[in-house]
C-alpha cells in the first residue's frame, strides 16, 4: 500500500464534492415538474432546466465515482491508523460512501427512465448521504482543528508531493 492519494483521486474527490451539493440544490424541482404534469399545466421552464441539470450532473457523479472505485483498487490508500477503531470507522465510511453513491446514482436512474416506484428509496437516499456527508464533515474538521494530523492534507496534497516533502 502506498501513502497517501494520487493526483487523479484527489481531483475525483474535490470535483464530487462540488458535484454532490449540486443535487440537493436540484432535488426538489423534480417533484414540482412531475406536479404540474400531472395537474396538466405547463411546469416552470426553471424547475424543468434543474430537473435536467440533477440527472445529468447525478449520472456524471455516479460514473466518476465508478472511476475513483477502480482506481482506488488499483492504488489502495494508507490511511492513519487502519488497526485503530477510528481508522477502521473511516475506512467503513468510505467505503459506505462508494456503494452510498453509486447506489443512489443508479436509483435515480432506474426512477427516472424505468421505473419510478423506486423513487421512494432514492429520497431516504439523499438523507443517508447526507448524514454520511455531515459524520465525514466533522471527522475533517476533528483531524484539522483537534488532532492536528495530515488527514486533510492527504487529500490536498497528491502522494508524490507528499513524499518529496519527507525528504
Ligand atoms: C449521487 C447522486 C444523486 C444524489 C445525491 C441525488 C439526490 C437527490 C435529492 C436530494 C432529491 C430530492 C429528494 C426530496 O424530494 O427530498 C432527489 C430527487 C430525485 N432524483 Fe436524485 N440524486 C442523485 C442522482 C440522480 C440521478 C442520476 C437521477 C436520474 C438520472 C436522479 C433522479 C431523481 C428523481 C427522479 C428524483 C425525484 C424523486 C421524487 O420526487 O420522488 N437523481 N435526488
Ligand atoms: C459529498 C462530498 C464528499 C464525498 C462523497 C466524499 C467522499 C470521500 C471518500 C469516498 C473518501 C475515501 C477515498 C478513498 O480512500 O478511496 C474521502 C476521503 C477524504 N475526504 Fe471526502 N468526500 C466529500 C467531501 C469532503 C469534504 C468537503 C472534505 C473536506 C473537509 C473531505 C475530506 C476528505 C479527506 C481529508 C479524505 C481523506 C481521508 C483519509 O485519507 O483518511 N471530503 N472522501
Amino acid at each position: 500500500m502506498k501513502r497517501g492519494y494520487s493526483l487523479a483521486q484527489i481531483g475525483l474527490h474535490w470535483l464530487v464534492a462540488l458535484l454532490v451539493p449540486v443535487q440537493y440544490l436540484t432535488g426538489g424541482s423534480i417533484e414540482r415538474t412531475h406536479h404540474a404534469v400531472h395537474m396538466g399545466m405547463t411546469p416552470a421552464y426553471w424547475d424543468v432546466a434543474q430537473h435536467q441539470v440533477h440527472n445529468y450532473a447525478g449520472m456524471v457523479i455516479g460514473l466518476l465515482m465508478g472511476v475513483r472505485l477502480v482506481l482506488r483498487l488499483l492504488q489502495p490508500p494508507e490511511t492513519s491508523g487502519p488497526s485503530s477503531w477510528a481508522g477502521r470507522a473511516a475506512t467503513a465510511l468510505h467505503h459506505a460512501f462508494y456503494a452510498a453513491i453509486i447506489g443512489q446514482a443508479c436509483m435515480g436512474f432506474v426512477a427516472s427512465y424505468l421505473w419510478f416506484a423506486i423513487a421512494p428509496y432514492h429520497v431516504i437516499g439523499s438523507r443517508i448521504i447526507l448524514a454520511m456527508v455531515a459524520l465525514h464533515l466533522a471527522a475533517a474538521a476533528w483531524h484539522t482543528l483537534v488532532a492536528r494530523d495530515e488527514t486533510v492534507d492527504r487529500m490536498v496534497l497528491p502522494r508524490r508531493a507528499q513524499s518529496a516533502e519527507k525528504l
